[in-house]
């Protein structure tokens, strides 16, 4: 793999200022975005007012703990527009995520958001090991998803030549890839390990293809999945994080020469970890739910959004700025198995130890005699496909999965190819417990 490690001239001053610069340049923006949420949207005032908090009661940063938090439902409750902090005819762009029940959640730009987004994601791919001049390959999806016209901007900030390819056809990403000879691709984890099949089923080497970084997020993945990427492409993988709610990609970012956890892009996103029950904001180094505030964001400032996202703060290493790390899995989708927490990304861990099953999976939940049960529905690699070799692969992830995660799960390895593909974020779960 190439060394990308950028140097350090081309970096935002930011990136490596002292922390009490940092700090200082926070203070003086929080100041300003929670004065501006409570001058210019309603729902922050009644919020700030009914918790008897004013902005003015901020002196220092760890003074943010005694300020209302916003979730989801929130926005769901302000449904389309409810908490933008200007005018809408100053809303340049809107995103909206589906979400699997209720209302989408809605969000908007002003153009100075959308520059900053686009500067934050510039910095994210100088990080990754992207350069201006390079051709950046974006297969997330266009639309009201963050994702593909976050990175779009970004890379065309940076200097880049993109190519809008969006999620899907799968067959054609593969050959726009070896045609135009891209040095980044933007795309998820899952979605890129579906592009790695589609190479092999067209008879290509991936170690041949033209890629030097790929820059994958949107969804949770393993370092395991990191090396089989890298392996599978000779090329680096970095790890990009971001939420809708807060900007969409370009949060936080991996650096290539690293990756070692994602640095947070502080100087506009303010972080705190908080025990998820309590709500008390957890030193550095414990694992929590991860907030955010905004320090700039003018159409719709967001005030200590809980993510749901599970991780825990570290400082700076190749930048100043606190490192989150990489992401095990959402409160949401954390499994509760006989008592036992199980995340998604554990169980990717122990498949990918499995030389003989592919790199795709599913977990089912099901009831057996009113308890709850897990299978995890594999794939037999290629050269895995027959009878015999399908029962070891499934004694064996079974037995990992036990000792390993220490939880008990059934395993059925498929055909190959029978896992449903992704084309985006991966579905992991399947809930087909009875109720009652
Ligand atoms: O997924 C924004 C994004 C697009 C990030 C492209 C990175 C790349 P949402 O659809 O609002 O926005 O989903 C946000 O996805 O709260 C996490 O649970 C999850 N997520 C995003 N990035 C990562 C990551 C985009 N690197 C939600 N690792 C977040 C783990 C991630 N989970």
């Amino acid at each position: 793999m190439k060394d990308l490690t950028p140097d350090g001239a081309i970096l935002d001053p930011i990136e490596t200022a002292s922390r009490d610069e940092i700090a200082a340049l926070q203070l003086e923006r929080m100041k300003w975005s929670l004065r501006h949420a409570y001058d210019n949207a309603p729902f922050y005032r009644e919020r700030f007012d009914s918790a008897g908090v004013h902005p003015d009661d901020l002196t220092s940063l760890a003074d943010l703990a005694k300020f209302p938090f916003t979730t989801k439902q929130d926005l769901r409750d302000t449904y389309p527009f409810g908490m933008f902090a200007v005018p809408r005819e100053r809303i340049a762009r809107i995103h909206a995520s589906s979400g699997t029940t209720g209302k989408p959640t809605v969000v908007g730009y002003t153009q100075n958001d959308v520059d900053m987004w686009a500067d934050m994601v510039a910095r994210s791919i100088r990080a990754s090991g992207g350069r201006a001049g390079d051709i950046c390959h974006v297969a997330y999806g266009y639309g009201l998803f963050t994702g593909g016209l976050g990175a779009h901007y970004g890379a065309e900030r940076l200097g880049c030549t993109v190519v809008p390819v969006s999620g899907g056809m799968t067959e054609r990403q593969v050959t726009l890839i070896s045609d135009f000879r891209p040095d980044i691709i933007m795309v998820t984890p899952s979605y890129m390990l579906s592009i790695l099949d589609e190479f092999r089923r067209q008879g290509r080497d991936p170690r041949e293809s033209s890629l030097k970084v790929g820059i994958f997020g949107a969804e949770p993945w393993s370092n395991a999945m990191r090396r089989e990427i890298e392996e599978a492409f000779d090329m680096h993988a970095v790890d990009i994080y971001g939420l809708s709610e807060v900007m969409g990609p370009g949060v936080a970012n991996e650096c290539v020469e690293t990756k070692d956890g994602l640095h947070i892009w502080e100087d506009h996103f303010y972080p705190e970890v908080i025990d998820p029950e309590t709500g008390e904001v957890l030193p550095d180094g414990e694992m929590g739910e991860l907030v955010f505030t905004t320090l700039t964001k003018e159409g719709l400032p967001i005030i200590r959004y809980r993510t749901r996202d599970l991780t825990r703060l570290h400082p700076g290493t190749a930048r100043s700025m606190r490192r989150m790390e990489k992401i095990t899995g959402r409160s949401d989708d954390m499994i509760i198995l006989r008592g036992v927490n199980v995340f998604p990304t554990q169980i990717e861990e122990q498949l990918l130890k499995c030389a003989g099953l592919a790199p795709h999976f599913q977990i089912e939940l099901i009831s057996v005699d009113r308890m709850d049960a897990m299978i995890v529905h594999a794939e037999a690699a290629e050269s895995h496909a027959g009878a015999e070799a399908r029962a070891a692969q499934s004694r064996d992830l079974a037995h990992h999965v036990k000792s390993v995660v220490g939880v008990t799960a059934k395993v059925e390895v498929h055909d190959p190819g029978a896992i449903a593909r992704s084309e985006g974020k991966a579905k992991r779960v399947v809930d087909n417990r009875t109720r009652g």
